[in-house]
């Protein structure tokens, strides 16, 4: 089985970095084959929404998102931990998120039958973290993470959501979170 854990918090050793680390571990103690990818390292430009893509399936701008389509397309499960920016995710999520726009048109434009019900079905697991406690805190990145699931033929396999957690490495004083964590990881790979 193949897990793609996606880092979108621009800090590095952050709280969703050490969150997602550890489920990855688990997933590897289970045998997974794991892939890390840190988009602070990536460019990825904005969709541009020019439906370039709607009778390709393929977006026309040529940026990173070129190498990470693939990966998106090969992983089994899909694993995205974001931070919470202003009750969604961060911009670097939400612009791969976007640029998943190309196969919103290969699914629902073009019905690519790799997409439909025959086509290869993914699991999709969302980390995240806030500062405050509001009651909605999540809900908005909840929604959109979904809908990005929804688009990888992912069925929604869980996730795991902390709040009041703001400075970096704050989430180590929640050895229970990490643990969670690694456990999630473990379940992702023993339930395919
Ligand atoms: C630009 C920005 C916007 C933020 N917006 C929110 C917010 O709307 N709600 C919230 O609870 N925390 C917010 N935070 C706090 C982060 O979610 C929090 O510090 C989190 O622990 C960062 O995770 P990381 O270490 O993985 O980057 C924001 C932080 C930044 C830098």
């Amino acid at each position: 089985m193949k897990v793609l854990g996606i880092f979108a918090s621009p800090r590095k050793e952050g709280n969703t970095e050490l969150l997602l680390e550890e489920l990855l571990k688990g997933a590897e103690k289970e045998g997974a084959s794991v892939e890390r990818l840190y988009l602070r390292d990536f460019t990825i430009t904005p969709c541009k929404e020019c439906h370039g893509c709607d009778n390709t399936g393929s977006c026309v701008i040529l940026d990173d998102m070129e190498k990470i389509y693939p990966k998106l397309l090969e992983a089994d499960a899909v694993v995205l931990a974001s931070p919470i920016f202003f009750y969604g995710v961060t911009a670097w999520a939400k612009a791969l998120i976007d640029r998943s726009q190309a196969f919103w048109a290969r699914k629902y434009l073009l019905k690519d039958s790799s997409f439909g019900k025959e086509g290869k079905k993914r699991k999709g697991f969302f980390i995240s973290v806030g500062a405050t406690k509001g009651a909605k805190v999540f809900e908005g990145a909840v929604l959109t993470v979904k809908y990005f699931f929804d688009v990888l033929n992912a069925d929604y396999a869980g996730e795991l959501l902390f709040k009041e957690v703001e400075a970096k490495g704050d989430i180590l004083k929640h050895p229970e979170a990490l643990q969670q964590s690694f456990e999630a990881g473990r379940r992702l790979v023993q339930n395919p």
